[in-house]
């Protein structure tokens, strides 16, 4: 039997099809459309442009196999955005993103009405603006007549679900980041729907990252390529279903992945909150089991933002290329990425980002690899709270972009000063999908044992030591950076609305 993993990211869906030993058969990535940003720091995405992707990239992957042999289904998705339905299932506005900024005010006001310390209690994660319930309450206060339409909110891989199968459906890795999730006890959290006058009966049922909520429908068959019947896994959101594909299941091995924004990802065996709320903490997609993240939110976006902008044409290899001419720690050269705020350690959405330390001798390739340099520097942050929370860091593994840039690996592993894990097959979440698709329908016993039936190491890159001191050096100046400019930053960001 093979299985599907299909992953609803930002810039675009990913089908992934693999067999039991995890073997990848046959993938596909369809490009999304770029998210809108009507205003500074808002971002929407058209939700019915990730379907079209989506059954894009499934009839793709269709042309190398039989859609009798797929045994199941299941999702990652990019995490938090809102999906607004009426009651017919259509959607009502475009989805408001992770990353979409526009949320402050009602971030304060939950933080004042629950309290900072009783938030993190009930569901394990301090108002972030990325979140879904405050876009929820900006949708109630400034489009009202959107608000009394909406009959169901689902998170963006959801929606696919729905269109796949016809069920309303979420499981408990995605639902954590919505802040209406009592994320210790693994369900929607009453409290919380109470005071903020939220009716249960608008979000989906939540199960499992690896119980079955459905099958592809006739509709959905037709239109994608897929039998009808077809079992539907839960699945999870891209963090978790990206740690299962690196196999990052149990304490002690750490995931660092680069894709849009960048993840820290840590396991648990309980919920070990921060309660000054600079990491998440969130259901793993492994029942029993849970994970700390801090995030950065314009980790590859950062790179990308430079080539687009700067890079005078040239592809992510020919910059990289450039960039390992120049000695590591770029001169002096520092990036702060915080394009679209930041969340850990700052959780500030009116940072703005930097280049410091520039002098004439400086080029272009100074700032690529300062901006690698700078993306690890932030990712490192989160290291350094999750060893502050006692966390064992026994292995580092890399993925999505900073995985395949042969200079970031290096970067990463000299910035984190501990050697890092490259994966044999690094299809990211939609391959962590996938197997949450195999161990939902009984292919392997559980989902460790899927890991170690189908994921291999294939390469360690050890640091170098001389570039770790000077790294540290680096790393010691940009520390301090953030909270010297944050007056400076202030006043751009209100000037900026
Ligand atoms: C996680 C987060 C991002 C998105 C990206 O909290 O917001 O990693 O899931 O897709």
């Amino acid at each position: 039997m093979n299985f599907l993993g299909l992953d609803i990211g930002t810039g675009g869906s990913r089908a992934v099809l693999i067999d039991e030993i995890g073997t990848v058969l046959a993938s596909a990535t369809v490009a999304h459309a770029d998210f809108t940003s009507p205003h500074i720091g808002w971002a929407e995405q058209d939700p019915d442009d990730w379907w079209r992707a989506c059954v894009s990239a499934i009839r793709t992957v269709l042309q190398n196999t039989e859609a009798s042999d797929i045994g199941a289904i299941s999702f990652s998705g990019q995490m938090h955005g809102s999906v607004f339905l009426d009651g017919s299932d259509r959607v009502l506005r475009p989805a408001l993103l992770w990353c979409d900024q526009r949320t402050e005010k009602q971030c304060e006001e939950i933080t004042d009405k629950i309290g900072r310390q009783h938030l993190i209690e009930l569901v394990c994660n301090p108002a972030v603006t990325g979140f879904t319930l405050p876009k929820l309450l900006w949708v109630r206060e400034n489009e009202p007549e959107i608000w009394n339409q909406v009959k169901s909110i689902l998170l963006p891989k959801d929606y696919i679900r729905l269109r796949l199968s016809g069920d309303k459906a979420s499981d408990v890795a995605d639902s954590s980041g919505t802040l209406l999730f009592d994320v210790q006890n693994r369900k929607w959290s009453d409290e919380m729907l109470r005071a903020f006058n939220i009716d249960a009966a608008l979000l989906p049922k939540v199960s499992e990252s690896i119980e079955v909520t459905g099958s592809v429908s006739q509709l959905a068959a037709d239109e994608t390529g897929l039998k009808a019947g077809t079992p539907i896994v839960a699945g999870a959101g891209d963090n978790a279903a990206g740690a299962i594909g690196m196999g990052v299941t149990r304490p002690g091995t750490v995931s660092a992945t680069i894709g849009t924004s960048g993840v820290v990802f840590g396991v648990t065996e309980r919920p070990s909150l921060d309660l000054k709320g600079r990491i998440h903490t969130l259901c793993h997609a492994i029942p029993g089991r849970w994970h700390n993240t801090g995030v950065t939110l314009a980790a590859g976006l950062s790179l990308k933002w430079f080539r687009d902008n700067f890079g005078g044409g040239k592809s992510f290899d020919e910059l990289g290329n450039e960039a390992e001419k120049v000695p590591s720690g770029s001169e002096g050269a520092i990036w702060l990425p915080y394009l679209m705020g930041e969340r850990t350690p700052h959780l500030d959405p009116n940072a703005r980002a930097a280049f410091v330390g520039l002098t004439a001798s400086h080029t272009a390739a100074h700032l690529t690899r300062a901006a690698m340099e700078g993306v690890a520097f932030s990712l490192r942050d989160s290291f350094e709270i999750f060893k502050e929370a006692g966390a064992e860091i026994s292995s580092i593994r890399l993925g999505g972009g900073g995985a395949k840039s042969k200079i970031w690996r290096q970067i990463q592993a000299d910035v984190y000063g501990q050697p890092v894990e490259i994966l044999e097959a690094d299809e990211g979440a939609a391959f962590g999908a996938a197997i949450l698709a195999g161990v939902g329908v009984g292919a392997w016993g559980s989902v460790d044992e899927a890991c170690e039936k189908t994921i291999r190491v294939a390469e360690i890159v050890e640091p170098n030591q001389e570039s770790v001191q000077r790294l540290d050096r680096n790393y010691a100046a940009y520390e301090q950076l953030y909270s010297a400019l944050r007056p400076a930053m202030k006043i751009i960001s209100e000037d900026q609305g």
